[in-house]
């Protein structure tokens, strides 16, 4: 890197790829206050007749969200989708999570929130406790139009279309021994093969996705046995490993040093699909990120003693955990997916509603935190074609490892005649100036996200400390100057 400078980004406009807006999705559980007491609250003032929150709805709906898989997470691995569904509904204890869920949301419910908030349902079935004939039925009463005991009673519920439901995934982290409903290699491959064929006797244009892991241990007998019945794996990934410890939340420092770990995840995913042949045919879906690890109040056997450790009431719901940090985390993700366009092609963010979500939810209202507006400047400002970009920058390193200062990635219109470019500065102290060759002589503008700290966050009595803010950039020498721990977008018309 130059003198003066701290990167360089050179762009070659002739690879250029158009990405898949599912990499903005997002992932709603059962676990914790996500759906109970957070999208859905009968009751509260906040409200439709229908329990939906409209102050979460009218939220989300600026993010653009392109779909939202449910109901988990290990919660499907013992779910039975009859006991949510009709006027009778029968609360059943979850024993992946160890609550009683009351069933008062269930699958015409989480049709209907998808409409609301404007898009596409995904569900995720139970190849733990249950079996390839629970999951078709699934798809039959959402999808099958008048045949069929199911589609029926879907009818009697007061649903006489079909929903439509097109992405369904077989099963949620089978691979973990400690995990319920955990399967073995040799059957992992015959189930998710055996559901496949079942789902789509029901309906022919499902798309396909199965729980799978990075390395060839657990993905390629899958592939193997079941790759052609597939449409994307699915894979997962937490990183702040502090946490999960029970220690204490990672300092900002140590998340930034695990900022590109997700591209080496993805990168493996990669691999393992061409290894076994299906490069080109089967996606990769990461329909389950976040830096932070997560904690269920009533996980057994897990609450009391994190609790303790943490020192906190429940540490899912301290915002002040959730900080610039976490932003540029998430950037970093975002901009590894698109580099990887052309195989990543679906992506949610676990969960979208309270704990480490994008949107804290409470009884008189909602909190943005810094992530929204990560997801809210991707989802909007960023044109829809990845073109290669090439990052020289200055190392930032601490405690013994190292990442590049500065990532970016540069998207287009169509016509070529507008350009967004992602900009992230990892620095905690430092501003940076960063050369983008062949972009001088122009002015644009850059949308930042940064706050007044590394460690700032948004919370109930400071709703507004991070959010985005716009200034002109002049980028008429070819430079352009980003603040300290910020996401800035550069828009420009070429
Ligand atoms: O989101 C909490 C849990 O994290 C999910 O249920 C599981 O899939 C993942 O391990």
């Amino acid at each position: 890197v130059p003198a003066g400078l701290d990167a360089v980004v050179t762009i070659d406009p002739t690879r250029k790829t158009r990405f898949n807006r599912m990499i903005f999705g997002q992932f709603l559980e059962h676990f914790h206050r996500q759906v109970y007491g957070g999208a859905f609250e009968p009751g509260s003032p906040l409200s439709d007749r229908a329990g939906f929150r409209l102050d979460v709805v009218q939220a989300l709906r600026e993010l653009r969200i392109p779909i939202v898989r449910w109901p988990g997470g290990c919660f499907v691995s013992a779910y039975h989708w009859m006991d949510g569904v009709g006027p009778k509904r029968t609360p059943a204890f979850n024993k992946p999570w160890g609550v009683e869920d009351p069933n008062t949301f269930g699958t015409d419910e989480f049709v209907q929130w998808c409409r609301l908030i404007g898009c596409e349902p995904y569900i995720c079935t139970n190849a733990g406790t249950g079996g390839f004939e629970e999951m078709s039925n699934w798809v039959e009463y959402c999808n099958l139009r008048e045949q069929g005991s199911f589609s029926r009673l879907r009818r009697a519920n007061g649903h006489p279309n079909p929903f439509d439901v097109r992405y369904w995934s077989i099963g949620n982290e089978n691979y973990f021994p400690t995990e319920i409903g955990s399967k073995t290699t040799a059957e992992w491959g015959m189930l998710v093969r055996e559901s496949a064929k079942l789902m789509r006797a029901v309906d022919s244009k499902l798309i396909l996705l199965a729980a799978a892991t990075v390395d060839s241990e657990w993905t390629a007998p899958l592939l193997k046995v079941a790759g052609g019945f597939l449409n994307y794996i699915s894979i997962h990934g937490y990183w702040d490993a502090l946490w999960e410890q029970g220690t204490k939340p990672a300092s900002y420092m140590q998340c930034m040093m695990r900022s590109r770990q997700p591209e080496g995840q993805i990168e493996k995913a990669i691999k393992v699909i061409a290894d076994n042949g299906f490069a080109g045919k089967i996606k990769i879906a990461f329909d389950e990120w976040n830096l932070r690890s997560w904690h269920h109040p009533g996980f057994p056997g897990g609450g009391a003693d994190r609790v303790d450790l943490i020192g906190m009431r429940d540490e899912n719901d301290q915002n002040a955990t959730y900080t610039m940090a976490d932003a540029l985390f998430s950037a970093s993700f975002l901009n590894g997916c698109l580099r990887h366009a052309d195989v990543v092609e679906m992506a949610c963010m676990a969960p979208v509603i309270n704990v480490r979500g994008p949107l804290f939810v409470h009884p008189k209202g909602v909190v943005k935190r810094t992530t929204f507006h990560v997801m809210q400047m991707y989802s909007d400002l960023l044109q829809p074609h990845v073109v290669a970009t090439h990052i020289a920058a200055a190392p930032l390193a601490s405690d013994g490892a190292s990442v590049p200062q500065i990532d970016a990635i540069t998207t287009v219109s169509d016509d070529g005649g507008k350009m967004a470019i992602a900009i992230i500065n990892r620095h905690p102290t430092q501003g940076a100036r960063l050369r983008i060759a062949g972009v001088g002589g122009r002015q644009g503008r850059l949308d930042i996200l940064d706050g007044d700290s590394p460690d700032a966050f948004n919370d109930v009595a400071r709703p507004s400390r991070v959010t985005p803010r716009q200034i002109t950039a002049d980028v008429s020498k070819g430079t352009v100057m980003v603040t300290p721990h910020s996401l800035s977008i550069l828009s420009l018309t070429i």
